[in-house]
C-alpha cells in the first residue's frame, strides 16, 4: 500500500462503538495515553505479569525475526519495543490500531522505524493480504471485544497468516479454583471490561472461523490461569 493510500484509509477507519463506548477513558481520550504509559502502571495492571507475558509471545517468534510480524492493535508499555529489537535485517513489523491517539503514542515511542510500519485500521478489516505475514501476534486485544468483533479479529488474523505461520494471542483466562484471582478479578473486570468474562467462559480455540483448516493449536496458561498463550499454527 502507497504511504497515500494508507492516509486515505486511515481517514475512513471509523472508531468502533464499543470503543468509543467502554474503553474511552484508556484508549480513546488523549489524556488516557498520559496516565496509562508507564511501564509499572501497566505491569501492575497485570499483577507483576507484563514482562513474563510479553516475553512468552516473543519466544514465539524467535530469537531473531527474519519475516512478517503484524502485531493487532498498540500495547502500552514496552512490548512492541521488544519486538523491534528481535527484528534481523530482513525482518519487518506491522502495527495496525484503530484509535488515532494510539498510533501516535507507538510514534513518539518508536525510536528507530526502518523496519517498522505503523497504520490506522480495523482488526475486523485488516488491509493486508491473504497469507502474507509469517506471524500475527495479539496481545490483551481479544477480551476487550465483544463477541461479533473478537470473532472477526480472530478471522482476520488467521486470514492473512501464512501456511506454517503462527497466530499468538495472549489474554485473560478463567484462574484455577484454589486461585484468589478467581475472586478478586470477578468484581474488576465486570465492571471495567464489560466482554472480559467471555475469555473464562470460552476457548479461543472454538472462536476460529468455520473452514479454516489450521495445522496447531498450543494453549499454556500463567499465574493460576489467570492468563493464556494460544498459539495456532495455520
Ligand atoms: C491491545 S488492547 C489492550 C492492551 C493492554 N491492555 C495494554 O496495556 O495496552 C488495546 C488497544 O487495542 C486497540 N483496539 C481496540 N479495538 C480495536 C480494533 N477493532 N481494531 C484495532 N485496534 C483496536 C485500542 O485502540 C488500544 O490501543
Amino acid at each position: 500500500m502507497s504511504p497515500k493510500e494508507s492516509a486515505s484509509l486511515s481517514a475512513t477507519v471509523p472508531v468502533p462503538e464499543y470503543l468509543q463506548k467502554t474503553y474511552w477513558w484508556a484508549y480513546v481520550h488523549p489524556n488516557a495515553v498520559r496516565v496509562f504509559e508507564r511501564q509499572w502502571l501497566v505491569n501492575l495492571i497485570l499483577w507483576g505479569n507484563f514482562a513474563r507475558l510479553r516475553d512468552a509471545a516473543l519466544q514465539e517468534l524467535g530469537e531473531v525475526v527474519s519475516g512478517k510480524v503484524l502485531q493487532v492493535a498498540c500495547v502500552y508499555g514496552n512490548f512492541t519495543e521488544y519486538v523491534v529489537k528481535r527484528l534481523g535485517p530482513q525482518g519487518h513489523l506491522d502495527v495496525i490500531d484503530v484509535a488515532p491517539v494510539q498510533i501516535k503514542n507507538l510514534h513518539a515511542k518508536l525510536k528507530d522505524t526502518r523496519q517498522v510500519t505503523v497504520q490506522r485500521q480495523d482488526s475486523t478489516d485488516l488491509q493486508f493480504e491473504d497469507a502474507s505475514r509469517d506471524a500475527v501476534v495479539v496481545f490483551f486485544l481479544l477480551h476487550e471485544q465483544p463477541v461479533e468483533v473478537r470473532h472477526k479479529t480472530i478471522a482476520e488474523a488467521l486470514r492473512v497468516t501464512k501456511p506454517g505461520g503462527k497466530i499468538i494471542f495472549v489474554d485473560y483466562h478463567r484462574p484455577v479454583a484454589l486461585s484468589p484471582w478467581r475472586y478478586i478479578m470477578v468484581p474488576i473486570l465486570t465492571t471495567l471490561e464489560p466482554f472480559a468474562m467471555d475469555m473464562w467462559r470460552g476457548e479461543i480455540a472454538n472462536w476460529l472461523p468455520s473452514g479454516i483448516e489450521v495445522a496447531k493449536i498450543e494453549k499454556q496458561t500463567y499465574f493460576g490461569g489467570l492468563y493464556q498463550k494460544v498459539v495456532i499454527t495455520r
